[in-house]
């Protein structure tokens, strides 16, 4: 894959003082999560302390006044807890501990204190929709058998003929394969992801208690926040004779009458769950991944007396074009609206291709082949004739900025401050992700977006670790690494440096106008009086509107025009 080179851009778009960039640290008011910058941290995968290859919580540690330099107001960490990685964690086998693997509970409450010593907040990922296979608690449902307390922890069922011993349903997993595991005594049980990961059965008065006492645990460690984890799949009602086919709870889709996704009693969870987010000083934060069919069922999830916060994916499966990144944003305003959250934004995460190889692929008018077209294209091992690197990097830092500069909470993922693109061909004897293995490696899974990060431009893992690292990575994250970027001022790294400290200086409220934009294939909105954003989303340039420079995601040609696939920031 031909990769775009910093150096051999000649553009600086710095124009702010250094001084301004000083006076800033992190929000210091209990409603900081509102219009936070949260950088995602895939503690496996982002510095390695002691040498195992799989990153750890010292690493992370070692890493803090990196993080403090990017701007950003809170780190979210995706799961560190004992876990037989099946699905990199989320796969939880003890929910109040380390994974001896990434340190010890001691290592993380040193983190956390450094954290909070430089002005970062703490999210971390709470995993309640199922447990590891190998959670004592499952171990025990399976021990003890059909009928037993431990078994009604999780959902088990007798098959349902015919044919005799088939499981209770068709219903499929959602890494590929059948969503009933049969155990040794007959019974099936539910799992809507790995197999490794059983789902809790919500209605069990222990497997509540039990997550209030986690929630605690970690709060009671100086955890600012949660993200929680297929918030909207927790209670399910499989009470249906028989259950419904797969292809009609498709029909039927999210909402009261699915049987698992966005049942109306989850919200009974979630009010249990702010009253222990309220009972602490300043309150603890939620953010939900939801995946709802309508803007006010998503809302619902993110009202005060909720979860405060839910995600809104729409911005990551837009096309890159002004139509859809402007209705994009109109209609998660009036959602976040809806329950007096405010909205939040995502280009890039652990679970999704990265943002720049996404935006490498032409456009397609139905957004939701985005997704599917950048797949197709990883699965071809990168040969698609027309996929092209370098737009797909131009574009992606037009479209952070245009994310930055919207009201609300922008949620980066770790590695896209390098301006990294997904890692395609990564062999198979190398791969990780369940989905990979579930499909027989049709769907080429979530690693790519994983590799560990590149800091140097030498070392055996371009200084993630002393050792090599947990997925091989590329050679051409020498000259993507932090140290080959440190110090350029073209870099993607010194955009999103500069557009964080500004975010912060120039964000004024949670409103936002829609200005004439230059062309029909761009948008321009005001933040402030003395802040506005427009980006040129065609492959033609467009005339500029007037305004001094603070700040453009790539080279300029001169005053007049924006060029292609870049935005500028301007004062006024
Ligand atoms: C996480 C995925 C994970 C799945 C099952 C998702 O929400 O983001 O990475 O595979 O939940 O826990």
């Amino acid at each position: 894959m031909a990769q775009f080179r910093f150096r051999d851009l000649a553009w600086c778009t710095c124009t702010h003082s250094g001084a301004i960039m000083e006076s800033m640290g992190a929000n210091s008011n209990k409603d900081w999560w509102r219009d936070a910058t949260v950088y995602q941290i895939y503690p496996r995968s982002f510095a390695d302390a002691n040498g195992d290859g799989i990153g750890d919580i010292p690493g992370i540690d070692s890493r803090v006044e990196y993080l403090a330099s990017l701007g950003i107001d809170a780190v979210w960490l995706s799961p560190f807890y004992p876990s037989q990685l099946a699905d990199g964690g989320y796969d939880v086998d003890n929910y109040r501990d380390v994974d001896h693997r990434l340190g010890s509970l001691t290592d993380f409450d040193r983190l956390v204190a450094h954290l909070h010593d430089a002005g970062l907040r703490i999210v971390i990922d709470i995993v309640p929709n199922h447990t590891g296979s190998n959670h004592p608690w499952f171990r025990q449902a399976l021990a003890e058998g059909p009928g037993s307390p431990a078994r009604d922890r999780y959902i088990f069922r007798d098959p349902v003929g015919p044919p005799p011993g088939a499981p209770p349903s068709d219903w499929q997993s959602i890494f590929g394969g059948p969503a009933w595991e049969q155990v040794a005594d007959g019974q099936y049980y539910l799992h809507y992801y790995a197999k490794e990961q059983p789902d809790l059965n919500w209605a069990n008065p222990e497997v509540r208690a039990d997550f209030v006492t986690t929630l605690r645990f970690w709060a009671d460690r100086g955890v600012d926040g949660f993200r929680i984890d297929v918030a909207h799949g927790l209670t399910k009602d499989l009470s249906a004779d028989p259950l419904p086919s797969q292809a009609e709870i498709d029909r039927i889709g999210p909402g009261p009458d699915h049987p698992m996704w966005d049942r109306d009693e989850v919200h009974e969870i979630y009010a249990e769950w702010r009253a222990v987010f309220n009972s602490y000083d300043p309150p603890r934060s939620g953010i939900g991944e939801v995946w709802a069919a309508t803007a006010g069922r998503r809302a619902r999830y993110a009202t005060p007396a909720g979860l405060g916060q839910a995600f809104n994916f729409d911005l990551l499966y837009a096309p890159f074009e002004a139509a859809a990144f402007r209705s994009t944003v109109e209609r998660n305003l009036a959602q976040a609206a809806l329950s007096g959250s405010t909205s939040t934004w995502v280009l890039s995460n652990h679970d999704v291709v990265r943002h720049p190889t996404r935006y490498s692929q032409p456009q397609l008018a139905d957004p939701d082949r985005v997704r599917e077209q950048a797949q197709a294209w990883i699965a071809s091992g990168g040969r698609v004739p027309h996929a092209e690197p370098a737009l797909g990097a131009a574009r992606a830092r037009a479209a952070t900025l245009f994310m930055l500069a919207l009201p609300g909470a922008a949620y980066l993922y770790q590695g896209e401050e390098l301006g990294l693109p997904e890692v395609i061909d990564i062999a198979p004897q190398h791969r990780q992700d369940p989905a990979f293995f579930r499909s027989a490696g049709k769907e080429i899974g979530r690693d790519g977006a994983r590799v560990p990060l590149p800091w140097t431009r030498s070392g055996p893992s371009f200084g993630f670790g002393p050792g090599i690292s947990h997925i091989p990575q590329p050679d051409w994250y020498a000259e993507m690494s932090v140290e080959a970027q440190a110090g350029e001022p073209a870099s993607s790294l010194a955009m999103y440096r500069q557009a964080l400290k500004l975010r912060h200086l120039l964000s004024e409220g949670e409103d936002l106008t829609w200005l004439d934009p230059p062309d029909d294939a761009a948008t321009h909105f005001r933040r402030s009086p003395t802040w506005s954003c427009v980006t040129n989303f065609a492959s033609h340039p467009v005339p500029r509107p007037p305004g001094r420079l603070l700040m453009a995601s790539g080279p300029l040609a001169g005053r007049e025009e924006i060029p292609p696939a870049t935005t500028l920031w301007l004062a006024g």
